[in-house]
């Protein structure tokens, strides 16, 4: 399973790509307005020299035309930025467009599965279903993210990969991993609580107390 982080705040990257065990890199204009950053160009360009894996970078228009051009100069930033469309027929008519020529596509703001199978018809090579924004409305996000993964096992043509967005908690990620589900972006204080567990924290803190009982040191051995 891929783990992206969904965040567009430089210094939170830099960290969570120092660990090794991250894939790849979501934005949304959200994010990029909350970090703050003046130049959008230049933020997706300083993310793609530290992570090697995608980047989603999204399309601020939302008609055809303009969408596409937007698509096409942030897919000339890097060959590693997806370029992100909202799930509307503009959005999907950009996706097939863009993925014909092989660029990167993640249709985002998805939230049923008819949704989709239609980006998977039009070459996204990440579908994006909204698990926390679904729950937050009384609906079971989780239960979207079986959905899909169970329509696009019945299609070996599909090659879209199933990556879950909102996700809000650690819980999200066990259930989309059981699922089978190919990618999660999760926040970074959600990637923070997966290294978590009570038991590790007291284990470790009764190992380093009998260590030193042994008045030894592993690197000043002979
Ligand atoms: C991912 O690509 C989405 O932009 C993101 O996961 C949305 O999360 P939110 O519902 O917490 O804003």
């Amino acid at each position: 399973m891929k783990f992206f982080v969904d965040t567009a705040d430089i210094n939170e990257i830099k960290d969570l790509a120092a660990t090794g065990l991250l894939d790849g890199v979501t934005t949304n204009p959200s994010l990029v307005a909350k970090s703050g950053a003046k130049n959008f160009i230049s933020l997706i360009e300083d993310i793609c020299k530290i992570v090697e894996g995608p980047v989603s970078a999204e399309v601020a228009a939302t008609d055809y035309p303009t969408m596409l051009k937007e698509g096409q100069r942030l897919a000339k930033i890097a060959p590693h930025v997806a370029v992100k469309v909202p799930l509307t027929e503009d959005g999907l008519k950009v996706c097939k467009a863009l993925s014909d020529n092989g660029t990167m596509v993640n249709v985002t703001l998805c939230f049923s599965s008819a949704q989709a199978i239609l980006a998977a018809k039009a070459g996204a090579t990440f579908i994006s279903p909204f698990v926390g924004r679904l729950d937050d409305v009384g609906h079971d996000g989780m239960q979207l993210i079986a959905d899909i993964v169970e329509i696009y096992s019945q299609y070996p043509k599909f090659e879209t990969e199933v990556l879950v967005a909102s996700i809000r908690h650690p819980g999200h990620l066990i259930d989309s991993a059981r699922m089978g589900a190919h990618v999660a972006t999760l926040p970074p204080n959600v990637i923070r609580q997966l290294y978590k567990h009570p038991l590790t924290d007291k284990g470790l803190a009764a190992f380093v107390d009998d260590w030193a009982k042994t008045g030894q040191s592993i690197l000043d051995a002979a």
